[in-house]
């Protein structure tokens, strides 16, 4: 297995299966500080960087959280405007990081442009953590995702997987990319003009992951071990920031997942999962049941970083 100490976390394009569970594992060392809310030194020595070009609450504060909790520091911008990449110079990515890369140990970067944070890890002398790039992927929160289904369900191989909102949203990339190195299937549901797009699609065929279209959730949801959602109401995502507009549209209930139908066709030990914000796709009469598992989701968020944070790092190997 490849060491992650001085890597990249880019992609899961190119993650190995023994690389998920060694992640997994280091996550299992580090939770009990989150859970305990204790702090530790294991990162005492170094800084993070987070350069966030577009709005964050989880991913940018989960990973601040983490370095705070392996007792490193932190310091960076979540509004690029206020740094000469957002003002009238517009400075460049290039110029940015050989900034960034002296300031701190490690960048953690969200950006609108796809590949943004592939190109910073062109030039950086330091790991780059892309924390998800325009419509191109999320690698951080899909870890995050199987970490919780493995320890809410007991493994992931063997599962059945419903993934439901816009596929050409940057989860929905990583976890099929993901889904490539596990024995699962997915049955795939959005809106049509939300569908995989046909390179994507060329890209799993080679990979040999097992997904299948869906029209509905209804139709599908009494085979789903883990109910996988993002929002199919959204902003665009390549775009720095956009405002809530003054009228949107509602998600349409094929799209939809609510208390009523899981009880009615879901299976019962289903578990649904939210990388979260979310719109109306998501009931919130689901929060209530034993499906939801969308906040122990974002709690194991801090552990999974507190893992990529020690492994890039060099803390743990
Ligand atoms: N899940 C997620 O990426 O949330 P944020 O946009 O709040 O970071």
């Amino acid at each position: 297995m490849r060491s992650f100490a001085g890597r990249d976390i880019l992609s899961l394009k190119d993650f190995e299966r023994a690389e998920y569970f060694r992640v997994f594992d280091v996550a299992d060392e580090l939770l009990p500080f989150a859970r305990d809310r204790k702090n530790t030194d294991l990162l005492a020595e170094k800084t993070l960087l987070t350069a966030f070009y577009q709005p964050s609450t989880r991913t940018r504060l989960a990973t601040e959280a983490a370095m705070h909790r392996l007792g490193g520091h932190v310091l960076g911008f979540s509004d690029a405007k206020m740094t000469r990449a957002g003002d009238f110079y517009q400075e460049s990515i290039k110029d940015t990081v050989h900034m960034l890369e002296y300031y701190g140990d490690v960048i953690a970067m969200r950006h609108f442009q796809q590949g943004a944070p592939h190109e910073a890890a062109l030039w950086s002398s330091v790991p780059i953590i892309n924390c998800g790039d325009g419509w191109g992927e999320h690698p951080t929160q899909v870890l995050t995702d199987l970490y919780t289904t493995l320890n809410e369900v007991g493994s992931i191989d063997g599962l059945t997987f419903l993934l439901v909102g816009d596929m050409r949203m940057r989860t929905m990339h990583s976890i099929l990319y993901a889904f490539s190195q596990f024995d699962v299937k997915a049955y795939v549901v959005s809106p049509p003009e939300m569908s995989l797009l046909p390179e994507f699609k060329a890209e799993l065929d080679e990979r040999n992951v097992q997904y299948e279209e869906a029209p509905s959730v209804e139709d599908v949801i009494d085979r789903a071990d883990v109910i996988y959602m993002e929002p199919v109401v959204q902003p665009d995502y390549t775009v720095s920031r956009q405002e809530k507009a003054e009228s949107y549209g509602l998600t349409d209930p094929a799209y939809q997942v609510t208390r009523e139908l899981l009880r009615d066709k879901g299976r019962s030990d289903a578990i649904v999962l939210h990388s979260l914000p979310r719109m109306d796709e998501l009931s919130t009469d689901v929060d209530d049941t034993r499906h939801a598992r969308y906040w122990i989701e974002a709690f194991n968020g801090v552990v999974m970083r507190m893992a990529l944070l020690s492994l890039v790092l060099g803390a743990m190997e």
